[in-house]
């Protein structure tokens, strides 16, 4: 076996009888020892980053005991079996209608939703019912159907772009400026027309953490309804914000509480304090999901509606929302995120307080932000170069270009999540500092920027 294409063996299995190198690329012929299997993967994955210093993702990274032996007790059921296990499917529906009334649904209780794998596929549910229903409309009346548009930021997630792009659905971006951080409704009346399925206002955007301000863009709507008859609907993309707000900024109102917003949808394994896996989306009333997109199966004696892309998946993520949602409670919930969004506005502090930096937001919205260099501090070093020195002290802190109109911007942003606590932020800073005093030091330009990219 060439040394490329063979997975070095700890000598420690180098026993007689025991494998003690293993073909990387092909099954082994031969079986091993579970414990040498074991030790095998473990030993590998010991490489990987450490995920309570990536401040990347905004993905759960911890949970406490009892919720990993949930996971573990649950691991073997498929969410989809609802015949086999009707308690975890009774425990989804729950857990879905707990979050239409946490979003001011008019009627949480007779609404529709579902649990997905993550945001991404809870937005692509979204945006296909988006579509339906204008298809519908469209073909109802006797016109074309065949020219849908979705307006949205050019600061959106990549999951839009592939909605548009998996869907057939013509993507109309609206351009982030200095003067307008985020889609804010100016303007939207030379991007929206008749093909317009719907608006996506994102509650927490990727790049930066901050809100899109959903009352103006829905009275934006308002006004393009009166002025052109144009009834166009709005979905919020709450992936991280829509478990933010209700209990940082209950008086901020982006939710069902706008008639416009037909749909919202959100990550349990970010702000719902779930590990990966969990996504939810649910519809302000049930006649906004096209009957004609929906499957029936009976179960739990009744007609249980499932509407979702993939088929099999595992249940115990849903069981971890609900676990959360009764650990935790609405006081809980508060406290936790409460305490992330003061990590998240000291640490902007501090970082907005140090000369070479200017922040672009303060974490005040989800526990995120983001900053850039200081025009002018230097022409030395980048925010990528800032990267790569805290990446060699295990901190994930990603640079990257701000999107359109933007693109030549970078900028760089930390996601706070629940595990990243003062004592963390204290060396994070310290880290900080003595990595740009070392930048700083530094003789003459560094090589060509380095792209870090940035984590969703
Ligand atoms: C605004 C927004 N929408 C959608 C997504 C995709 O979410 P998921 O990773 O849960 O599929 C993200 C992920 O960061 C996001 O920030």
């Amino acid at each position: 076996m060439s040394l490329e294409s063979a997975v070095a063996v700890n000598p420690m299995f180098a026993r007689p009888g025991e494998a003690a190198e293993l073909e990387r690329y092909r099954m082994p012929a031969e079986s091993m020892l579970p414990e040498t299997a074991y030790q095998i993967v473990h030993d590998e994955v010991m490489l990987d980053g450490n995920s309570r210093l990536n401040l990347a993702t905004f993905v759960g990274t911890w949970m406490d005991e009892h919720a990993t032996r949930l996971y573990a007790e649950g691991c073997d059921k498929n969410m989809i079996d609802k015949d086999e296990y009707p308690q975890t499917a009774a425990i989804e529906d729950r857990c879905w209608k707990m979050l239409a009334h946490l979003w001011h649904a008019p009627d949480p209780l007779h609404t529709i939703g579902t649990s997905t794998v993550g945001s991404s596929e809870a937005c692509m549910l979204g945006g296909l019912a988006l579509k339906r229903r204008w298809q519908q409309a469209r073909r109802g009346t006797g016109r074309p159907a065949d020219k849908p548009n979705l307006v949205m930021s050019s600061a959106v997630q990549v999951v839009w772009e592939k909605f548009c792009n998996y869907w057939d659905v013509e993507p109309r971006f609206v351009p982030i400026s200095e003067d307008h951080k985020t889609l804010d409704g100016h303007d939207l009346a030379a991007y929206v027309d008749e093909n317009t399925i719907g608006v996506v206002a994102i509650l927490g955007v990727t790049y930066t953490g901050m809100y899109e301000p959903v009352k103006a863009i829905a009275a934006s709507l308002d006004q393009i309804q009166a002025d052109t008859g144009l009834d166009i609907p709005l979905h919020v993309d709450g992936a991280s914000g829509a478990m933010i707000a209700p209990f940082l900024q209950p008086g901020l109102e982006w939710d069902f509480r706008i008639p416009r917003v037909h749909s919202i949808n959100t990550s349990g394994h970010k702000y719902g304090l779930v590990y990966p896996g969990l996504g939810w989306v649910v519809w302000r009333t049930a006649d906004l999901l096209p009957e004609d997109l929906i499957f029936k199966v009976s179960y739990l004696g009744g007609d249980m509606p499932t509407f979702a892309l993939n088929f099999s998946r595992p249940g115990t993520q849903v069981l971890l929302q609900y676990y959360q949602f009764l650990r935790l409670g609405r006081d809980g919930y508060r406290a936790v995120q409460r305490a992330s969004q003061e990590v998240a506005q000291h640490l902007a502090r501090q970082i907005g307080a140090m000369d070479a930096f200017e922040l672009w937001n303060d974490g005040s919205d989800i526990p995120v932000f983001a900053w850039r260099l200081k025009p002018g501090y230097t022409d030395k070093w980048t925010l990528y170069d800032l990267s790569e020195r805290l990446r060699a002290k295990g901190w994930q802190v990603p640079a990257y270009p701000m999107p359109d109109d933007l693109a030549d911007m970078t900028v760089q942003r930390i996601v706070v999540r629940n595990g990243l606590g003062m004592d963390l932020a204290g060396a994070l800073l310290d880290d900080i500092r003595d990595a740009v005093a070392y930048l700083d030091r530094l003789e003459g330009p560094l090589p060509a920027e380095r792209q870090s990219g940035f984590h969703h």
